[in-house]
């Protein structure tokens, strides 16, 4: 099979020693020369970044600067940021990860890592498994809230953004042996269900019997439903009252309720289904019962406050409060929000909770965030843990530029999206002719891993914050930045490497990578920066910062095979090694963007 899952194909190994990423690696070292060179200096923390200019070294270390601004005037010795400098080189403790450092520039540390180093590190990498490079992040359980789509209400393609951006980064923070809880904060509490229920009463007498399913379109039930609660003052009437049997608990509405509920449920689970997106559901309603308790919590805190019938919290700096219970008397999104926060943090002990919705709640979460740091569940320190973040997304856009909508329909129906994708890579693969070359599951299952992974890339490879164009022709384009580009990179590398006839398990055990062509080097220490693209992709919820480094790891490996010759060269065993090595990390880049690697085009 031309295809295998990630899962199946490098399980990774038991986890002997995680080392870190290379920054983290070498940022020790800086620690340890700090505290040798300046031992009264407390609270200094190393500061490495890559180097901005490669042709002074691979990593720089900025400490010196503000370290001389510490020290300076106060009697001593050292007689400007450059000494200072000079002091940190002198004591990094001898490492074979270092080649040399020098001194650029009022005090800069320029280090330069050793070839043999990364080779050595590239070949761990090969035999340990890739989990042994994941970084360390000063968190250990996070709660993702993605997707969150509401029921009855249609599923559109704000909440694919959420699902895809959502899922990426919970497969980053578990990489990163985070404990990550995948939530579905599905919106199944509300008003809008009485209404619903009467309809389901009127339209469905059976609908005890099961019959519910038979509603089909429930979107289209739900806007016929609205526009009777808006004609009908009976109805609306027998709807508002339904509302209260079901906030009461009462076991026939809590039935009907739950039927609803499940026929939605069953149409996102064909949108996660297709994405291999996994979720664990905790509605709005899982919370309600919760709502009580909390409000009195924040109550006792002297946070709420009685305002035009409604309750509120304010909050510095906005002239409009925080509502925590409706004029008539009913709790609301935020509400919602604050017994859900206060779950995660005490039931849960989440110290990391992340929120992925459009930019246009933002106000929203900066209001229930203020309320909790008010409470003080939440430190008044950003950078402090338990954090919660907003991750925050633009629009898709359609070729006229404005919101992304079918043809025929306000919305997107996103499995037709999907389905789409999938056929149009079909399409492209059999006017290659690979429908006489594959069998027809290697065809359907290429086209599914191409056409899915297309969508998601095109999503994830924009800083989240920018709107982005959906544009079919552009993302399954197999030249630029896109996922078929990608995919069929790294199976091009397989390709050379099946084709070498060389058998890659027995090279790992018994060969060695040199890097002496410049090339080599290149590729080999990007290669090694994985780890660190994680991390910063983590703290920065940033997808868009792995799909860069994914293309640039591409570009390296062209550069390198192009001007490197593998089979028949007398390096052959250290560049299949290489390139070995080039497609491990790229998949793993893959698997955590989501996206299916293929193995042959
Ligand atoms: N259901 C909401 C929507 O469709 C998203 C919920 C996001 N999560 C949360 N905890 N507020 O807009």
């Amino acid at each position: 099979v031309s295809l295998r899952t990630i899962s199946t194909m490098e399980k990774d190994k038991e986890i002997k020693e995680i080392t870190g990423s290379q920054k983290q690696q070498l940022a020790k070292l800086i620690e340890e020369a700090l505290k040798a060179a300046f031992p009264d200096v407390s609270d200094v923390q190393p500061l490495v970044a890559i180097c901005n200019d490669p042709r002074h070294g691979d990593y720089q270390c900025n400490n010196a600067m503000s370290l001389w601004n510490k020290i300076k005037g106060k009697g001593t010795q050292f007689k400007g940021p450059q000494p200072v400098g000079k002091a940190i080189i002198e004591n990094i403790p001898a490492s074979e990860m270092i080649e040399s450092s020098s001194i650029a520039g009022p005090g800069f540390v320029n280090i330069v890592l050793a070839r043999q180093w990364i080779a050595k590190s590239l070949q761990k990498m090969l035999i340990d498994g890739i989990a042994t490079w994941a970084p360390k992040l000063p968190v250990k359980r996070a709660v993702v809230d993605f997707s969150s789509p509401n029921i009855a209400k249609e599923m559109h393609v704000g909440h694919l953004r959420s699902t895809i951006i959502g899922d990426t980064l919970a497969r980053m923070l578990e990489f990163s042996n985070v404990d990550v809880l995948r939530r579905n904060h599905v919106g199944d509490w509300g008003t809008q269900f009485g209404m619903l229920i009467e309809s389901l009463f009127e339209e469905f007498p059976n609908w005890e019997a099961g019959s519910a399913p038979a509603i089909g379109d429930l979107e289209e039930f739900y806007k016929a439903s609205k526009k009777r609660f808006d004609a009908d003052a009976d109805f609306k009437e027998r709807a508002q009252k339904a509302v209260v049997s079901l906030q009461g608990g009462d076991e026939k509405y809590r039935m009907a309720w739950s039927q609803i509920c499940e026929i939605s449920r069953n149409e996102f689970q064909k949108v996660y289904g297709r994405l291999g997106v996994h979720l664990e559901e905790k509605g709005e309603s899982f919370y309600n019962p919760y709502i009580p308790s909390v409000l009195e919590l924040l109550n006792e805190k002297g946070l709420i406050q009685e305002s035009e019938g409604a309750r509120v919290i304010f909050i510095e700096g906005k002239k409009i409060p925080l509502i925590v219970v409706k004029r008539d008397g009913g709790y609301n999104y935020a509400s919602t929000d604050l017994a859900a926060l206060w779950y995660r943090l005490n039931e849960e002990k989440a110290d990391w909770i992340i929120y992925v919705t459009d930019v246009g709640q933002r106000e929203h979460f900066e209001m229930f965030f203020a309320a909790a740091k008010r409470a003080g569940w939440l430190p008044l320190n950003e950078n402090d843990y338990p954090k919660t973040s907003h991750v925050g997304f633009g629009l898709v856009l359609g070729e006229d530029g404005k919101r992304f909508r079918t043809r025929s329909t306000d919305v997107v129906k996103l499995v037709d999206l999907l389905d789409e994708a999938k056929n149009r890579c079909k399409s492209a693969l059999e006017e290659r002719g690979k429908a006489k070359e594959w069998t027809a599951e290697e065809l359907e299952q290429t086209a599914e891993a191409v056409g899915y992974g297309a969508v998601k890339y095109a999503d994830l490879k924009n800083n989240r914050l920018t709107n982005y164009t959906f544009n079919f022709d552009q993302m399954l384009n197999d030249k630029g930045n896109t996922a078929v580009y990608l995919l069929y990179a790294h199976a091009r590398i397989c390709s050379i490497i099946r084709k070498s006839g060389k058998d890659i398990e027995e090279l790992k055990k018994s060969g060695a990578i040199d890097l002496a062509h410049p090339d080599e080097r290149t590729l080999g220490l990007h290669l090694l920066q994985f780890a660190e693209i994680v991390e910063e992709a983590c703290t920065n919820l940033l997808p868009n910062l792995l799909c860069e480094y994914l293309y640039n790891i591409s570009e390296d490996f062209t550069k390198f095979y192009t001007n490197c010759q593998v089979v028949g060269s007398a390096e052959e065993t250290s560049r299949l090694l290489l390139c070995e090595a080039t497609a491990v990390v790229m998949r793993k880049c893959f698997h955590l963007l989501g996206i299916t690697p293929v193995y042959k085009i």
